[in-house]
């Protein structure tokens, strides 16, 4: 049965993957706190897709550039002219809403009110704030609403400095903005999230097939991690949908609670940013091929992921309940390199002469895996528990352990068991994560 967005927000809140920004105040509904468990979960995310995208590549460097940049990298890029979204109000209750999410285009989602809505407007999504003491239009600066751009604007620096030849990537997670008029889904779609992006540059005519590859590959990053295929899907834009940068737009969907949505779009920006950034800031951007002795714009593709949204579509894609022995069991069937643990060691008695080999364990064990320790409640309420959080192992410490020096590891899975040698714990999980 496909898991209810209401199920996944309370295990979310109950077990500490994510609470309300600001909720002692009330909250605010379109920023989210990522708890113990969560920051975890999240973490593992962006560094499998920073495994994936630079780490096991030898044409993708990284890059970390500041969120405030100048207002001019804004206009050169189309964002402040264009980065909008269109916006009516309702005369009846006053709210607003994005015109092109709207079911019914006559009627008020809110009061129900026909024919209430005002003209469409362009309403932009960049967040505005003021670098400095006096908030005039000088010191007017956006907050980023895409990582991308501190990658265009730092081409050359990150070029010339690691030594690229075409073809090249440069990679960056970090957190954007946008001012959005409809938050809302729980995390999908928030004003402050974190995406995860790569600008591939290529010779112009490589960029149909760079294109291909990227969205083939980013595809099998979702599989390789457990995602269903089932519950994604690819879909190309149509022409009306897509960007002002884009000669071409894919976007990796998937199955969210509420129906297809977009997880990852793969875009064909053309030479559109170096070029603009370019003409505006006076500096050549071009590459050089030397054996060509040409100068040229290169092309980019680029794969678009959001952090927080890929994170939470994990986070639904593991979610399972079923039934054991005649009670339910809530598993997180994540993969084992997304577990925010790996592992968590229960002693079955809360005596010394239990805790003391556990703790020992632990140790070891920490330097190399994310653990939790647990002594509360029974031993079936703690499995369960770590169950629901996703944990892939759980090493029970029992009396038998004090005679054989060896413990018992418990599968997530299939709960399977198997009797482990305390000094062989360590090559049997690290074989298995
Ligand atoms: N640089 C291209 C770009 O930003 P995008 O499709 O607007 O493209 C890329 O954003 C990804 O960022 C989206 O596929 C989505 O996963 C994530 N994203 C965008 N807006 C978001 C929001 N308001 N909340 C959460 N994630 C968002």
């Amino acid at each position: 049965m496909p898991v209810s967005l209401e199920s996944i927000a309370a295990l979310a809140k109950n077990r500490g993957f994510v609470f309300q920004s600001s909720e002692i105040y009330g909250g605010i509904r379109s920023a989210y706190d990522y708890g113990p468990l969560g920051v975890e979960l999240l973490k593992n995310v962006k560094d499998e897709w920073w495994r994936a995208m630079v780490q096991e590549r030898d044409d993708v460097v990284g890059l970390d550039s500041a969120i405030l940049q100048a207002r001019q990298v804004w206009r050169a890029s189309g964002h402040e002219a264009v980065f909008t979204d269109p916006l009516v109000e309702c005369r009846n209750c006053n709210q607003r809403f994005r015109v092109d999410k709207l079911e019914d285009a006559n009627t008020c989602p809110n009061c129900g009110a026909t024919n209430s809505f005002t003209e469409a407007r362009a309403f932009n999504l960049m967040f505005r704030t003021h670098t400095g003491p006096v908030e005039d239009d000088d010191n007017l600066v956006y907050l980023r609403p895409e990582t991308a751009q501190g990658i265009f604007i730092n081409f050359d620096n990150v070029r010339r400095t690691a030594r690229l030849k075409l073809p090249f990537g440069v990679a960056q997670v970090g957190k954007s903005f946008r001012n959005e008029i409809t938050p809302g889904q729980f995390v999908f779609r928030t004003r402050e999230f974190e995406q995860m992006e790569m600008e591939y540059f290529c010779r112009p005519q490589d960029a149909p097939a760079q294109f291909e590859y990227w969205v083939k590959t980013r595809h099998e990053w979702y599989l390789g991690l457990g995602m269903s295929s089932e519950n994604l899907r690819i879909r190309p834009h149509d022409a009306d949908e897509l960007s002002h940068y884009s000669a071409s737009t894919v976007d990796i969907e998937y199955a969210f609670p509420w129906g297809w949505d977009e997880l990852e779009g793969i875009a064909n920006r053309t030479d559109f940013d170096l070029r603009q950034h370019s003409e505006a800031s006076g500096v050549d951007l071009r590459y050089f091929d030397q054996e060509a002795n040409e100068r040229f714009y290169p092309y980019v593709i680029e794969p678009a992921a959001g952090a927080t949204r890929t994170t939470f579509a994990f986070l639904i894609d593991s979610y399972h309940e079923e039934e054991v022995r005649g009670e339910k069991r809530v598993v997180l069937s994540l993969h084992p390199r997304l577990a925010p643990y790996k592992v968590a060691i229960l002693p079955l008695s809360k005596k010394a002469e239990l805790i003391e080999p556990a703790e020992r364990l632990a140790t070891e064990l920490r330097r190399h895996f994310m653990l939790e320790v647990d002594l509360t409640q029974s031993i079936g309420r703690r499995y369960r528990r770590q169950d629901e959080i996703g944990t892939p192992f759980c090493v029970t410490v029992d009396f038998e352990t004090l005679e054989d020096q060896a413990v018992t590891i418990r599968h997530r899975d299939s709960m399977e068991q198997d009797r482990v040698a305390m000094s062989g714990v360590y090559e049997f999980l690290a074989k298995r994560l």
